[in-house]
């Protein structure tokens, strides 16, 4: 006979962190596995191509240890699965010491839908504001329907297109700028 109290399955816990500290072998192996899974989907950041396993945890335990750069990660039931960047402005840009670019900026496919990009972006800007920085500054392709969704609903304004972008395929793709002031007392 069916079980009629049968439970409908726990929703999943959904978190965002900073990270200060060295990835744990785990957690390099699971962020990895998450750059594979959303590059074959359609990635939208760097690489178009997916790189060796060897190449990618260079790469992220680079991104860890650069003083230039500030590295969030999103978890799906404690499995890293999607992540955001800030890029910091370098000690010689005195003008432009204000402004933080974002970057690599993805949710694994499996993951999507359950606001982790969001947080992710929130995580972020309280981020940048605590530090004193007053502008996020980010570009996307245009065909990135969800991530120009995502942007626009947070408030990110439209700086205007770039027709050449990107190059995929050896055609020419259109991304889109955006900027969000983030803190407007700094111009006070
Ligand atoms: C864009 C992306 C990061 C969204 O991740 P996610 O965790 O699924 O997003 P969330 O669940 O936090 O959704 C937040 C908002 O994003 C937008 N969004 C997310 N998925 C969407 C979809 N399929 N279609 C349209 N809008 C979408 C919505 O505005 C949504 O708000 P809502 O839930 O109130 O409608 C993810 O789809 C992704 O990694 N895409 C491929 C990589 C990419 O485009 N990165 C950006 C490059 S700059």
């Amino acid at each position: 006979m069916m079980d009629q109290t049968q439970r409908k399955p726990d929703k999943p816990i959904a978190t965002v962190e900073h990270v200060t500290e060295h990835l744990s072998d785990a957690d390099l192996n699971d962020l990895c596995d998450a750059t594979d899974a959303a590059v074959e989907g359609g990635g939208g950041f760097g690489w178009v191509n997916l790189p060796s396993r060897e190449i990618l945890e260079r790469y992220w335990q680079g991104v860890v240890t650069a003083p230039t750069r500030e590295l969030f990660v999103a978890r799906l039931d404690h499995v890293i699965c999607g992540t955001t960047q800030l890029v910091l402005p370098p000690s010689n840009n005195e003008a432009q010491a204000h402004m933080v670019q974002l970057t690599t900026n993805f949710v694994a496919p499996w993951a999507r839908g359950h606001g982790l990009a969001r947080t992710l972006l929130e995580k972020v800007e309280e981020w940048a504001i605590q530090q004193g920085y007053g502008v996020i500054n980010l570009d996307v392709r245009e065909s990135m329907e969800a991530a120009v969704q995502l942007y626009e609903t947070l408030g990110y304004e439209k700086i205007g297109t770039h027709p050449y972008a990107v190059k995929l395929d050896g055609k020419a793709v259109k991304s889109i700028y955006y900027y969000k002031l983030i803190n407007s007392k700094i111009f006070e």
